[in-house]
């Protein structure tokens, strides 16, 4: 048997997962289907990347031990995998114990090889990501993929050597076409990660501990990405106690990751494996985003519609179904609860639903459920044939190229066709005259042929689905293609079947998802209303005093501003604020107001500021300062 070995990323446990999150586990379920049908023995990995200074923050956020934190969000994964039908063989947790000695055990070999060496990393960080971002891309502090504010680290630190290996890499790159897929994803990363130059990699921290140590250093613990990255090696072994499965599985034949994490896994994981004498995986392909109202679905905007509300509505084949055909594996794809509906109520409840309906039915009018081969040949037969033929063909080559989206749309020509097959041999006509039976049985023959070539083709995408068709028109399961050239003599139908889909109420169940979404909304604008709250020791950082107005006059380059020496008891003080539209100079002469003593200084149109004065903003657009004369110069504001 050949082997076949497929993973999605591992997912961060760090709140519940959305529909964009199940995309690309539902992709990896769809091929392992398929290539179990085409006879291959597939090992598919998935799990939970739990490290790292984000989960470190919200479990601390939450007032519970990380482990504690992540535990609760893995058993949700592992239930809505279930869910889904997600068949997956290993679920890995970074925290498994196997998982993490191979860890550090690939860190200690990187270290000995002298790939990996000590230095300093001072530059910025994004928590959100977990990724260091250069100055050149991190425009006003923000981090390029997610717009969250960076953080400023310095820090000791081991560093990847990866310009050792960049050359290697890029020849691999050129030497292989369909090692990253889709091909301009190569291009893009050339452009703006290589070329420029790669410059070494941190792979450690120390400024926080929920990871794994690095080995007789401690204080270190393994940047978070090259603990997630090798999961794909220790699932299997790798260095563990058992390489069994490692042997027989690496190099995996396809990474599926999402488009914004191609970066790690066309680069730095090549250059671990390359650094650790590994071969490298056949493909990485890079899926792009499931989207709503153009934007990103993600639980911080709030624009998310979760799993288990379209399953528990709609049956979880729908959802595999729609994320397959409706966006192209590869780009960007909008989630919209009309072409939802839609695609339900066309593709499904029309299309195939009837299709299976309305065959089985006749089957059981005219021959009470049975009918037998005659292996009798028409026009229409052959054109049916023909169909089949044609669009199975087309969808096994879209299929090896995971363009999921065109194999569907070639299915749905096989299931159009048959539809139109029943059309074009009008099997009520034929029923009229006796002498027509056995074409009208040929004809059921046929139709219940193409049934079960549909069904197997859909079961990697729809696998419920395939099991109630194969359960109505009475077949054991298929599990291999191969069955699927063997002509039965017989099929001998349920006598009494129910809709495999029923039709929707369009505009009701619109509506009914649209307000399931509106709740996802209103939950991130809560969460973003307590993210305003500050603790009590951000605002104890603040230093308040009472400063007295010594001396005000006007800023001498800025009509605006008015510039006062303030004394703040121990010491005058130079203020700019821009009050000049609301005060006369004059009028405030010793009087006793409240300062933020505290803040950086500034120069502001050049002349320095060293703090600044407290006001309130009107309603009426005037702005006042507060007054404090009854209080003591100097005293501080608690
Ligand atoms: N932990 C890393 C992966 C490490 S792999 C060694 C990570 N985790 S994640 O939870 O943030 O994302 C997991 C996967 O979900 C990624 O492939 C990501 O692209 C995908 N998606 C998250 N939101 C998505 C959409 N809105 N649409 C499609 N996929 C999305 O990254």
């Amino acid at each position: 048997m050949k082997n076949y070995y497929l993973t999605t990323p591992i997912y961060y446990p760090s709140a519940k997962l959305h529909l964009g999150h199940a995309y690309t586990t539902i992709a990896g379920d769809v091929l392992k289907r398929y290539k179990q049908l085409q006879d291959y023995d597939v090992y598919y990995l998935t799990g939970s990347d739990e490290h790292g200074e984000k989960i470190e923050t919200k479990a601390k956020e939450a007032g519970v031990s990380p482990k504690q934190y992540v535990d609760d969000i893995v058993s949700d994964i592992k239930v809505l995998w279930d869910l889904l039908d997600i068949d997956y063989d290993r679920f890995i947790r970074t925290t498994d114990v196997d998982h993490e000695q191979a860890v550090q055990k690939i860190f200690d070999r990187l270290k000995e090889n002298g790939d990996i060496y000590k230095g300093e990393y001072e530059g910025k960080y994004c928590v959100s990501c977990e990724t260091y971002v250069t100055d050149s891309s991190a425009a006003e502090g923000k981090c390029p993929d997610c717009s969250a504010t960076l953080e400023v680290v310095k820090e000791e630190t081991y560093f990847l050597k990866c310009s050792k290996y960049v050359d290697r890499l890029v020849a691999h790159m050129e030497a292989n076409p369909e090692f990253i897929l889709p091909e301009s994803r190569k291009n893009e990363l050339l452009n703006n990660f290589i070329k420029p130059g790669l410059q070494d990699l941190a792979v450690s921290r120390t400024s926080f501990k929920w990871g794994v140590p690095v080995k007789g250093d401690e204080d270190h613990v393994i940047y978070v990405w090259i603990d997630a990255l090798s999961n794909y090696i220790t699932a299997l072994g790798y260095l563990g106690e058992d390489e069994e499965l490692f042997n027989k599985y690496w190099p995996a034949d396809v990474h599926l990751v999402g488009k914004e994490i191609i970066r790690f896994h066309v680069i730095y994981w090549p250059i671990i494996l390359m650094a650790l004498g590994l071969e490298l995986p056949k493909q990485i392909f890079a899926h792009g985003w499931l989207l709503m109202d153009e934007d990103k679905m993600s639980k911080s905007k709030g624009n998310v519609i979760y799993p288990e509300y379209l399953a528990e509505n709609y049956g979880v084949d729908t959802i595999r179904y729609y994320l397959m055909r409706e966006i192209s594996f590869g780009d960007d794809g909008q989630f919209t609860p009309d072409t939802f509906v839609t695609r339900i109520n066309t593709d499904l409840a029309n299309d195939l639903g009837n299709l299976v309906n309305r065959t089985i039915s006749m089957t059981n009018k005219y021959f009470e459920g049975t009918v037998n081969n005659h292996a009798i040949i028409n026009e229409h037969i052959t054109w049916l044939h023909e169909v089949q033929s044609n669009s199975l063909q087309s969808m096994n080559s879209n299929l090896e190229k995971l363009y999921f989206s065109k194999a569907l749309e070639d299915l749905w020509r096989l299931v159009s066709g048959t539809n139109k097959f029943i059309d074009l041999t009008a099997p009520w006509a034929l029923a009229k005259d006796e002498a027509n039976l056995p074409l009208l049985e040929a004809v059921m023959y046929e139709l219940l042929k193409s049934i079960e070539i549909i069904s197997t083709y859909v079961k990697p995408f729809m696998p419920t689905t395939a099991e109630k068709i194969e359960q109505q028109i009475n077949i054991e399961a298929v599990t291999s293609f191969t069955t699927l050239d063997v002509s039965r003599e017989t099929y001998n139908v349920l006598s009494k079947v129910e809709p495999i889909f029923p039709r929707l109420e369009k505009e009701v169940e619109v509506e009914k998802i649209k307000g399931e979404m509106q709740k996802g909304m209103e939950a991130a604008k809560a969460k973003l209303a307590v993210e305003d709250e500050i603790e009590f020791d951000q605002f104890k950082q603040v230093k308040l005093k009472v400063g007295k107005v010594v001396s005000c006059e006007t800023h001498p380059n800025a009509n605006k501003l008015l510039k006062f020496q303030i004394d703040l008891g121990t010491e005058t003080r130079q203020i700019i604020s821009g009050l000049a539209s609301y005060y006369e100079p004059s009028d405030l002469i010793g009087r006793h107001v409240q300062v933020v003593a505290n803040l950086k200084p500034v120069k502001l149109r050049g002349e320095l500021s060293e703090g600044m004065l407290l006001t309130t903003d009107t309603s009426d657009g005037q702005v006042k300062l507060i007054f404090l004369d009854e209080h003591e110069v100097g005293a501080e504001i608690l």
